[in-house]
């Protein structure tokens, strides 16, 4: 078989008389040295052009950015960094890019820059390799499910019901909304709409899976989830994707067992399937590093970071321990925490995650038995009356990558929640059914994923690890 991407070229050690490859130039150095990259690999393939048997005119459409098509010879190379390098015999542009304008210049960018330029960005080794990573960890999740058995779920986008019920969702709606029909108390009349009802995007898929769950045994869904929260942090997007497993006769410890293996499975698939891509994002990371003051410089590198995580047992602590923990400690002489935790009952914010895994047990932590009154309706009550089989996972640098539970499965119980916060029967009928007619313990859990493509790649800003991110101020493209 001829090689047919620039990462199939880099790994050939035979010299071939002929190959043919397409690409978009990055640099043309010295006007003989092209560097060319198709996206199969971060590393550049070099192609050097006798200048004399190529047309000036030619030679002048070799700019950064252009695509091009080369046929040469694959031979040894000189040069230091790479092993071989394609002598050109031909040179064909594709595609001009004029050099006065192309946005992604043979420099450093910074990432705010990129992102205003986000149709264009993956044409930097930064954003190639974390795309790379986050296509491989996709597969990566799929077949860690398919090779224990579970069945993938599709879970509908737009829906009547609102799963957290914590009322943070983008309405779907074809009336016109300057001018909506109203019923008689002046309210809009959803009865008119498209779907007859009020209908909203998806905050998560896990209700539809648990029905899933009660006949086919293990399911997942994998796909996008939207929230109207107005948050603008480095770690929340209006649009993310999540990976809901859902798992009938499975308790909350077996939740905990099933997430660790889980999480520490696809980790390991990208150590060994992806090794330049992390390589390059290291030594990235240790670069910048090198800038900071020594006392804010991470303790491991990014490969070190990912194979702690498969190696290491993830703690387990009871959300009431991890109060009192919070309450004992002295983070900091000069900077305490900006909330202070005192009372049980109130929900941990994101820089009491971070003491947590990060200063105090520095391993991944698995937060569980939370109390009912910060956690969503669905949660198994405990017999203490007041807590929920939860859990929360946090990790290093990130705080909380995955939230679940034990689901309620006693239909009265149930009920008594959702009276409580006021849903009505009515509007999740079939929920409850799964509690009338053959209930059993099932649990589960959703897992951000650009959380955890964040963790994987070492980037700070979750709009960073997304295609095209949807935060409050930006839906451009
Ligand atoms: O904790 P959450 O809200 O849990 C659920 O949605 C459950 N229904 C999941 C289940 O049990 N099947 O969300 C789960 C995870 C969070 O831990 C976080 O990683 C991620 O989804 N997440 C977000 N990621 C990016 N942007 C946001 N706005 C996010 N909200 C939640
Ligand atoms: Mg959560």
């Amino acid at each position: 078989m001829q090689p047919k991407t620039i990462s199939e070229l880099l790994s050939q050690n035979t010299v071939i008389p002929e190959v043919e490859i397409k690409g978009w130039v990055r640099t043309f150095r010295a006007n003989r040295f092209i560097a060319l990259n198709d996206g199969s690999t971060i590393n550049n393939i070099q192609c050097v052009v006798d200048f004399e048997k190529f047309d000036e005119a030619t030679l002048k459409r070799v700019t950064t950015g252009a695509a091009v098509h080369i046929k040469g010879e694959l031979v040894e190379s000189q040069g230091k960094g790479q092993s071989v390098e394609i002598q050109v015999a031909n040179l064909e542009i594709l595609g001009d890019s004029d050099p006065e304008t192309y946005p992604i210049q043979p420099k450093k960018h910074s990432f705010e820059f990129l992102r205003e330029n986000a149709h264009l960005r993956t044409r930097t080794n930064t954003f190639s390799a974390v795309m790379r990573l986050r296509s491989s960890l996709s597969f990566a999740i799929h077949k860690y499910f398919n090779e224990n058995g579970f069945y993938y779920m599709h879970s509908p986008i737009i829906t009547g019901s609102d799963a957290e019920g914590a009322g943070e969702m983008f309405k779907v709606s074809s009336l016109d909304p300057k001018n909506p029909p109203l019923t008689e108390e002046g309210k809009v009349d959803y009865t008119k709409d498209f779907f007859g009802k009020e209908t909203n995007l998806t905050v998560s898929g896990q209700l539809e899976a648990e029905t899933y769950a009660m006949s086919l045994g293990k399911v997942y869904t994998f796909g996008p989830t939207f929230r109207a929260e107005n948050s603008n942090t480095s770690r929340h997007l209006a649009e993310f994707w999540m990976i809901e497993p859902e798992v009938a006769f499975m308790d909350l410890a077996g939740n905990m067992d099933l997430a660790e293996e889980f999480m520490k499975s696809v980790i390991k698939y990208i150590l060994e399937h992806n090794r330049e891509d992390l390589e390059f994002l290291d030594k990235r990371l240790q670069d910048e590093d090198k800038k900071k003051p020594q006392a804010e410089r991470s303790d491991m590198t990014l490969i070190e970071k990912l194979n702690f995580v498969t190696d290491n047992h993830f703690k387990r602590v009871s959300y009431t321990e991890a109060i009192d923990i919070l309450r004992n400690c002295k983070p900091n002489k000069k900077k305490k925490f900006k909330y202070l935790i005192n009372e049980w009952g109130t929900d941990l914010q994101s820089e009491h995650e971070r003491y947590l895994v990060e200063k105090h047990f520095k391993c991944p932590v698995i937060l569980f038995d939370y109390p009912a009154n910060i956690k969503a309706f669905y949660m198994r009550l405990n017999d203490d009356g007041k807590t929920v089989r939860a859990m929360d996972i946090l990790f290093p640098g990130i705080g909380e990558i995955v939230g679940g539970a034990q689901r309620e499965e006693r239909l009265d119980i149930l009920k008594e929640k959702m009276a409580a916060i006021n849903i009505p029967e009515e509007e999740l009928w079939w929920y409850l059914d799964l509690r009338k007619f053959g209930t059993a313990v099932h649990s589960g859990f959703g897992l951000g994923f650009e959380r955890l493509v964040m963790f994987a790649t070492g980037m700070s800003n979750i709009r960073d690890v997304i295609p095209f991110p949807r935060t409050p101020q930006n839906a451009e493209f």
